[in-house]
């Protein structure tokens, strides 16, 4: 039986068990995908069960996606770039470290037809999301990426990467097609970014990573003067299926059940 597995701390909160099961089940894999909270000082260990094929497969989350890097015999492109991992699994003997958040950014904005090419993009937080989401912009080919974060040093490590990236001062709301939100302020309810959106104007795309809660008081924000609004599931649906993709070397469907189980 292959063994999958997603790590973090904390871990209760994580959907990636019900829909990776749920496929597991649905293409009649002989499978079990688990969590596992860990401690940092635990990580080496778990690669070793990696290595010795006690485990399959696993998925990084929070804190765990850049320290994780240390352990691994091989990053991949995307994964190197970001120094982000949430896909590890082995290949012709080695522990490879992947970053599918980037493949499930791009198709999650494919899906609502947006077209990132020659757009303005101001990003919200540079914390551990924000490099995949600028790799993915790049791909798609955005003509400007701005990045406000409350800690500006922060902001500038990320530019070290990225060059072509702009900064401005938290607070500051230039021009743009495209906002995304990639802090987390808005996990809890009353959360709200405090930024002044009344000359932002219409027929923009407020994109928020978060999923839970559904609609943001960002996204409220958005509705409100009439701009269109995207959450995260999208995103994690399809960061899910890309990991499920490269260990059952089988693509699972995203269908109307996937969407129930996540609701
Ligand atoms: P980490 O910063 O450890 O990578 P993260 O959850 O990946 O953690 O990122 C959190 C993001 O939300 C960061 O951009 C953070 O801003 P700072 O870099 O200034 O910490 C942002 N964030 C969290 N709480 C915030 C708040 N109250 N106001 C503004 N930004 C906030």
């Amino acid at each position: 039986m292959k063994k999958f597995i997603v790590i973090g701390n904390p871990i209760e909160h994580s959907l990636s068990p019900k829909i990776h099961n749920y496929w597991i089940k649905t293409n009649n894999i002989d499978a079990i995908y688990d969590k596992r909270k860990l401690e940092i000082s635990e990580l080496e260990n778990l690669i070793k069960e990696v290595r010795q094929k006690q485990i399959d497969g696993i998925n990084v989350t929070v804190p765990f996606k850049n320290s994780i890097i240390p352990f691994l015999d091989k990053l991949s492109n995307e994964a190197d770039k970001t120094q982000s991992v949430n896909t590890v699994y082995l290949k012709d003997e080695m522990v490879i470290g992947h970053n599918t958040d980037i493949e499930g950014f791009e198709l999650a904005i494919k899906h609502i037809n947006y077209d990132v090419n020659r757009k303005k993009v101001l990003l919200l937080g540079a914390g551990g999301v924000s490099p995949s989401i600028i790799f993915a912009l790049n791909n798609m080919n955005a003509r400007k990426i701005i990045i406000s974060n409350r800690t500006l040093s922060k902001a500038e490590n990320l530019k070290k990467t990225f060059r072509k990236v702009e900064i401005v001062k938290w607070g500051s709301i230039p021009d743009f097609d495209m906002i995304i939100n990639a802090t987390s302020l808005g996990l809890q309810n009353e959360d709200n970014l405090g930024l002044d959106y009344s000359k932002i104007g219409s027929n923009k795309l407020f994109y928020d990573v978060i999923y839970n809660p559904s609609e943001t008081n960002f996204l409220k924000s958005a509705k409100k003067i009439s701009c269109k609004t995207e959450n995260g599931l999208k995103m994690f649906i399809y960061q899910a299926q890309a990991s499920f993709k490269i260990w059952n070397s089988l693509e699972p469907k995203i269908d109307n059940k996937v969407m129930e189980l996540l609701d």
